[in-house]
């Protein structure tokens, strides 16, 4: 039987060699952009369809995700009638089964969690902190490798790939990019992290700001 070219010790290796750190509503800004002007925006263009698929590639334990699905729970309700897609993935499956089950310790629920969120979207058994399934339920984590060929995908209304393009090398990241224009809807938005940008790797996106956030659009010709 051939090996598979990415189990065992090589897996173990890779993932060992990246951070997974990450935290609820990291950055803040970009929350508040998806809140205030990503969301409202999409909800009124894709009214017809009502399908809006989110992809958070690099999620890491799930902090990200989940944000976001507690964001849409409080304010656009309205969405979760409609096919609501978040798909959450990540390299290493450890993170993912961690970020499945929901559980966070007092330190990581401190860390951006507002606490109004916590007491309604968690609870408290021994020392962790488990999310309700209303919110778990929202995402479906899946394992990717962003610098592998990836699954196929429906066509994504907002990519997040934040603090992971850092890791990479100039071609990976324009691999990446490429990648991600090609799933990433005409209209649709992509966010980063705070120290990466599209800016002399694709410029087939541009950079569009909503107040202190920063996120990419593909440019239109
Ligand atoms: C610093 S965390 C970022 C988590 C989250 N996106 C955030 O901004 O808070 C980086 C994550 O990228 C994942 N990662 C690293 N290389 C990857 C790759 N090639 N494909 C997919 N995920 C990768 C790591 O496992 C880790 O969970």
């Amino acid at each position: 039987m051939q090996a598979e070219p990415f189990q065992g010790l090589h897996r173990k290796a890779v993932e060992a060699m990246t951070t997974n750190e990450t935290s609820f509503f990291r950055d803040f800004h970009p929350f508040e952009a998806l809140k205030k002007f990503v969301l409202p925006d999409l909800l009124a263009l894709r009214s017809a369809e009502r399908t809006l698929n989110i992809w958070c590639a690099a999620s890491s334990s799930g902090q990200e995700p989940y944000s976001l699905g507690m964001l849409i729970r409080e304010n656009f309700p309205q969405l979760l009638s409609w096919k609501l897609r978040i798909l959450a993935t990540d390299l290493s499956t450890e993170v993912l089964a961690r970020a499945r089950e929901g559980r966070y310790s007092q330190l990581e629920v401190n860390r951006g969690l507002p606490a109004n969120l916590l007491v309604k979207y968690f609870q408290k058994q021994g020392c962790d902190w488990y999310l309700r399934d209303e919110i778990r339920r929202m995402v479906d984590f899946q394992i990717v490798n962003l610098s592998n060929a990836w699954p196929a995908l429906p066509p994504v209304d907002i990519v997040m790939i934040r603090n992971v393009l850092i890791y990479f090398g100039i071609e990976t990241k324009k691999e990446i990019l490429a990648k991600v224009r090609r799933v990433l809807k005409p209209d649709g938005y992509l966010f980063l992290g705070g120290a990466e940008t599209t800016f002399s790797i694709d410029e087939s996106f541009e950079r569009v700001q909503f107040e202190r956030a920063t996120c990419y659009r593909i440019r239109r010709t």
